[in-house]
């Protein structure tokens, strides 16, 4: 017997608002379809608009709520603008994805003071930006799920992705941290960290070489699907299903993690 009115007190979002930065990528926009087909209301909000407005209408087409906003993540009147935005259009957000990505594979010594600090303002300042913008209202309506999208490089270290990994372990400083802080006000803070998807920022770095390494470290020998994200992210979206969790590095790397030799 399957009690769909049970999944569905569990993980509905119907009511919900969400934000969704980076919404125009691979695995984001994945996600701005989930949480809407959950119930949400989704601001898909991304520096690349015509991204963003392709996924808002992928929503409405599914008879879903979807505003699309371009918003650079390392600027904080974009994020206040968009935040403005969301408050207009329903008055609110309650969860708030943080998926803005920018990677690259420059050798240690040749790495630039530019790129270095490209890097940390995409992938990590821009985390913070977002959660002290979104995150105001959140504690003070005492309720609210952050969901930050760390990576496998976040520790222990990847080769090659030298201020990815540092940015993304910042990642996961700013994640555990807000969980502490703001675990009395009601608000959840999360990290999922997933192992390896073919996307954008990726692209160029997934060699045959470095996908060779990615499979012997993989015992799933495969890589992930944005598909294989979503069940994770509707949980801990939903208060219901994920109420007691807060501060959490959820892992969904085919045992990436759990692979020595
Ligand atoms: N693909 C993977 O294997 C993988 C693994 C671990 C973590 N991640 C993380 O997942 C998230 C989504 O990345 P993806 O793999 O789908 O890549 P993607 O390149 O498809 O998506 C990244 C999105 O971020 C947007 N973006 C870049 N700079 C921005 C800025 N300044 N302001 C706002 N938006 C900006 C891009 O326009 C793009 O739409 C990123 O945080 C990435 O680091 C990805």
């Amino acid at each position: 017997m399957a009690d769909v009115n049970y999944l569905k007190e569990l993980f509905s979002l119907d009511g919900k608002r969400a934000a969704v930065i980076g919404g125009g990528g691979v695995l984001a926009g994945a996600m701005s379809a989930a949480l809407a087909r959950a119930g949400a209301k989704v601001a898909v909000i991304d520096l690349n608009p015509a991204a963003a407005e392709a996924r808002a209408d992928e929503i409405r087409k599914l008879g879903g709520q979807a505003l699309a906003v371009k918003a650079d993540c390392t600027s904080r009147k974009d994020l206040q603008d968009a935040s403005a935005a969301c408050d207009k259009a329903w008055g609110g957000t309650d969860i708030l994805i943080n998926a803005p990505g920018l990677n690259s594979g420059t050798p240690f010594f040749e790495i630039t003071d530019e790129e270095w600090e490209k890097l940390i303002a995409v992938d990590l300042k821009g985390v913070f930006l977002a959660c002290q913008v979104f995150g105001r209202g959140m504690v003070a309506r005492k309720n609210g799920s952050v969901i930050n999208i760390s990576s496998a490089s976040s520790g222990p270290p990847l080769s090659k992705v030298f201020t990815y990994g540092v940015a993304k372990g910042g990642v996961n400083q700013v994640t555990q941290f807000l969980a502490r802080e703001w675990a009395a006000d009601g608000v959840r803070v999360n990290a999922i960290v997933p192992g390896f998807f073919p996307a954008e920022q990726n692209r160029k770095l997934l060699t045959p070489e470095r996908n060779a390494q990615i499979m012997a470290h993989t015992p799933m020998k495969r890589f992930g699907q944005p598909e294989e994200l979503l069940g994770a992210v509707l949980w801990l979206a939903s208060d219901r299903a994920s109420g007691f969790v807060t501060g959490a590095l959820v892992r969904v790397d085919g045992g990436f993690s759990a692979m020595t030799i």
